[in-house]
């Protein structure tokens, strides 16, 4: 039988996730309209050195809300679990709001810049990679996490009311992606082959690199605007490892109990090349 006819006349109810179904509900209570809950018509409050460089920040951001979206559309076909297809197909939803809130947000700032080297390199691959439990752990667990972090450096630094209020709805929708990942990315992890487990530490050591290149590409403009992205990647690797607490399998996941030296030692080269 084929994965489509299995999950599709598959006969029982869904009763395996109860913390799914509950994320769901909060989800769906959640919903909000990009084109009406913000307002938009407030003054911007930045000089236009301050909005260039945080168009250009966002526009990082903005590449990797488009990768969300179609990687979460990608999940609904591909996981085989009832109450997870219903959760990602509102992440669906959410994702497609934060691409049209923030392609909205940079044409006010400045415009949408050119994606950087390593963004283009990283985003690719996690939707090229042909498989649920890799881009799971890619997107929900790495790079949503990165992300929850980076905007609440940048709602702390930037003082503009519509920027603020971008932030502050997406960063809520955000906390439910990682949600995904701590409630069901161990059913998937613990049935993972060892030679699956394998090839998924690899995949890992690439896109962790490719991802802290890509924010190393934004210090720079981060440091101008104020914002401490080596303070908020420590943050995030300090609450990765709090998630993984809360999974009851890890297999195949990468452990890299170094990686807060590596955030500094990257920092501490940027800083000195200025
Ligand atoms: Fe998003
Ligand atoms: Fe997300």
């Amino acid at each position: 039988m084929s994965f489509a006819e299995a999950t599709l006349f598959e006969e029982r109810l869904p009763d395996r996730f109860p913390k799914l179904v509950n994320l769901y509900e909060k989800a769906k209570r959640d919903f909000w309209n990009e084109t009406t809950a913000i307002d938009w018509d407030q003054p911007s409050t930045l000089s236009s050195d301050h909005r260039v460089r945080l168009a250009r920040l966002l526009s990082i951001t903005y590449y990797g809300e488009r990768a969300a979206m179609t990687i979460a559309a990608q999940l609904v076909a591909s996981v085989p679990d009832e109450e997870a297809r219903q959760v990602l197909s509102c992440q669906v939803i959410e994702e497609a709001k934060h691409v049209g809130a923030f392609q909205r947000l940079l044409k006010r700032l400045d415009r949408i810049h050119p994606p950087s080297y390593f963004a283009r390199k990283l985003l690719v691959d996690l939707i090229e990679t042909d498989d649920a439990v890799a881009k799971l752990v890619g997107m929900h667990l790495f790079v949503e996490n990165i992300a929850n972090h980076s905007f609440s450096a940048l709602r702390e630094g930037i003082d503009d009311p519509v920027v603020r209020q971008v932030l502050e709805y997406v960063a809520r929708d955000e906390k439910k992606h990682t949600a995904i990942a701590v409630l069901y990315l161990p059913s998937l992890l613990e049935k993972l082959s060892l030679p699956k487990a394998a090839w998924l530490y690899g995949k890992q050591v690439k896109w962790l690199t490719l991802g802290l290149l890509m924010v190393k590409d934004g210090y720079e403009d981060a440091r101008a605007l104020n914002i401490d992205l080596a303070t908020a990647g420590q943050k995030a690797l300090h609450q990765h490892y709090k998630l993984r607490e809360s999974m009851s399998s890890t297999r195949g996941l990468l452990d890299v109990p170094y990686f807060d030296k590596v955030i500094d030692t990257i920092a501490t080269w940027v800083q000195q090349k200025k």
